[in-house]
């Protein structure tokens, strides 16, 4: 088997960099109007919404693994849809989309061993790819960006001059615009393992996830409320429920699909992706400073929540296990109250 597959690989010397970053990005944390800490990336909350997430009947045999071997049930799941800066901002600021998707009361082992919780966490972005290859490129990056005041003219800067493709990747995401983060789609941009506990049977897959409707962006954003993407999410669960497919796209030829290379796209003819379950969010009232989205703000999303048929693959989601543990340890310390139990806080 691709050593790359397996739960004990690693670069030479990322340790360092994963260092490097932890401190980089708590440094980095910002605080809301009122003093509370905010996530270091996707600080502001389009909405945080209930949902159900529906395996399909359907699934191929060798997809059939952790939460998608058990065809028919439905997990209860907690979503929050959110934009990627560091800061609140007015939603026509260019920045990518994010959808987080919390299943709880999933049992089985655990991707960390020891971790006591009991969910399986899926990240996405609006956008196939990641800007950055690798750890090593996005530490260089954030390096210039953390600098106070004029950080994101430097990063600007290094990118222009030394990885123009990685900024042209950066203006690509930032370029585009959404009429509502529940009619845009969205990919894992990073890949996962989808196989047995054990490690011997499976394969690297990367996710997406494909609402029923998918809509053009507003031409000029800036004429519209600062809120106006958690404005069209109110608009459209009171009316009626939302549903995304959550699809699964296997890794073929491993040179045209890495692992280790998060800014390759995975091509979707090559490797065509397929619908493992349904995303249905309830129709609802959605309100802001509602108690559930206040333990929203409190919870920890993190692709590590998850079970060993699921475990993270690539050098990206290995600095993800080291930094979002870090951003969401100083968060709670902070503020003192926030939990990792999404029911208890
Ligand atoms: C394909 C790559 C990535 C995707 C799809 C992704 C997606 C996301 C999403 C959707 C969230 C919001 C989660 C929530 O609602 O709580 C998030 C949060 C975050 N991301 Fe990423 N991300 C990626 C890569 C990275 C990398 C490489 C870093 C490394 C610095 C990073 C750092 C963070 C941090 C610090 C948070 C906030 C964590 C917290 O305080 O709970 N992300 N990411």
């Amino acid at each position: 088997m691709n050593p790359e597959l397996q739960p004990d690989f690693s670069l030479a010397g990322e340790d360092k960099i994963f260092k490097k970053m932890i401190k980089l990005t708590v440094g980095m944390m910002e605080e809301s109007k009122n003093g509370c800490p905010l996530r270091v990336q996707h600080a502001k909350a389009a909405a945080c919404v209930t949902a159900n997430f529906e395996i399909a009947p359907d699934i191929p045999a060798e997809l059939q693994h952790g939460v998608f071997s058990q065809a028919g049930q439905t997990f209860e799941a907690i979503v929050r849809f959110s934009t990627a800066q560091g800061k609140i901002q007015p939603d026509s600021d260019p920045t990518a989309l994010g959808l987080a998707i919390k299943l709880l009361d999933v049992d089985g082992p655990r991707a960390i061993p020891g971790d006591p919780d009991q969910t399986q966490d899926f990240l996405f972005v609006d956008h196939p790819v990641f800007p950055f290859p690798n750890a090593k490129a996005y530490r260089n990056v954030i390096k210039y960006k953390s600098v106070p005041v004029i950080g994101d003219i430097l990063a600007f800067i290094y990118l222009q001059v030394f990885a123009p493709d990685q900024l042209a990747v950066v203006q690509e995401i930032r370029n585009k615009t959404a009429a509502s983060p529940l009619n845009s789609i969205y990919w894992s941009g990073s890949p996962y393992w989808l196989g047995n506990a054990a490690n011997t049977t499976g394969q690297a897959v990367k996710y997406s996830a494909v609402p029923s409707t998918v809509t053009a962006g507003p031409d000029n954003p800036d004429d519209l409320p600062d809120d106006y993407l958690r404005d069209a999410v109110t608009k459209q669960l009171a009316e009626k429920e939302v549903v995304f497919d959550i699809k699964v796209q296997p890794q073929g030829d491993p040179e045209k699909m890495p692992i280790e290379d998060t800014s390759v796209a995975w091509d979707e003819q090559e490797s065509v992706p397929v619908k493992v379950a349904t995303l249905r969010i309830h129709k609802q009232t959605v309100t802001s400073n509602s108690a559930l989205e206040q333990r929203c703000e409190d919870m920890s999303f993190n692709p590590w929540h998850a079970l060993k048929e699921h475990r993270p693959l690539g050098g990206i989601n290995r600095l993800r296990k080291a930094v979002y543990e870090a951003s969401f340890i100083e968060r709670k310390q902070r503020k003192g109250t926030a939990s990792s139990d999404p029911r208890k806080d």
